[in-house]
């Protein structure tokens, strides 16, 4: 086997491996199987955190309309491309984990919210390709919420379900940045550090 030849299948092999076949469409993270649904992403824990809210049941009458703890994180790349655009490119991807609250004392830093078990994991991809006729293009994903098992593959779920109050209430792009203090921080400025509130 000639070094062309070698060289060419590895590549193809490299991307086999890594999942570049035909089901990625919009550059960016996010992965869907055959039927269309968006694979689990595996490594979300490596990507950038941009915000973390807190709405603990006891001051929602024993159930938050949104489990308690949340977590946001966005793909690295897309967080570079927002860093220098303020938008969010095509393929951009967010993660939002749940978590319930566990302790309320802190040792030595007071009472309060400590962070529990992990109870839920939603997703949204922004894909002008896959999402033509969606509110600016994002599809929304559930694959885990409190009281179902975990998938690993999960449906693109209906536009009034979810994009709705995103498109209502988020200030950027569907996106709820007036929650995350790291893409605020960051739009246009390149800031990757802290900054003092404007
Ligand atoms: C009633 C309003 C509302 C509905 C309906 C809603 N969300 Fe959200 N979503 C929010 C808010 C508020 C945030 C900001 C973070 C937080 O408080 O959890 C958010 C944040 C997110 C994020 C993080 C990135 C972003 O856009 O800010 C994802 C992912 C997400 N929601 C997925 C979903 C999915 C999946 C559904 C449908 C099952 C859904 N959302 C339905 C209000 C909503």
């Amino acid at each position: 086997m000639g070094f062309k030849k070698i060289l060419t299948t590895s590549i193809v092999a490299m991307m086999i491996s890594s999942g570049l076949g035909s089901h990625a469409l919009a550059a960016g993270p996010a992965q869907f199987n055959d039927k269309g649904e968006l694979l689990l992403p595996q490594n979300y824990r490596e990507w950038v955190m941009v915000g973390t809210q807190v709405t603990p049941n006891e001051l929602n009458e024993g159930k938050a309309p949104f489990a308690e703890i949340r977590t946001v994180y966005i793909d690295p790349e897309s967080y570079a491309h927002w860093k220098k655009t303020g938008e969010f490119r095509d393929g951009t991807m967010t993660v939002k984990e749940l978590v319930s609250v566990g302790d309320r004392k802190g040792p030595g830093s007071g009472n309060g919210y400590f962070m529990g078990d992990y109870i839920g994991l939603e997703a949204s991809v922004k894909d002008s390709k896959h999402f033509a006729n969606e509110p600016g293009n994002w599809g929304f994903y559930i694959f885990y919420v409190p009281g179902t098992p975990l998938v690993a593959a999960a449906k693109n779920l209906p536009t009034q379900e979810c994009a709705e109050c995103h498109k209502t209430n988020a200030k950027d792009d569907l996106v709820f940045t007036q929650f995350y203090p790291v893409l605020r921080a960051a739009k246009e400025t390149g800031a990757s550090g802290v900054l003092a509130p404007k």
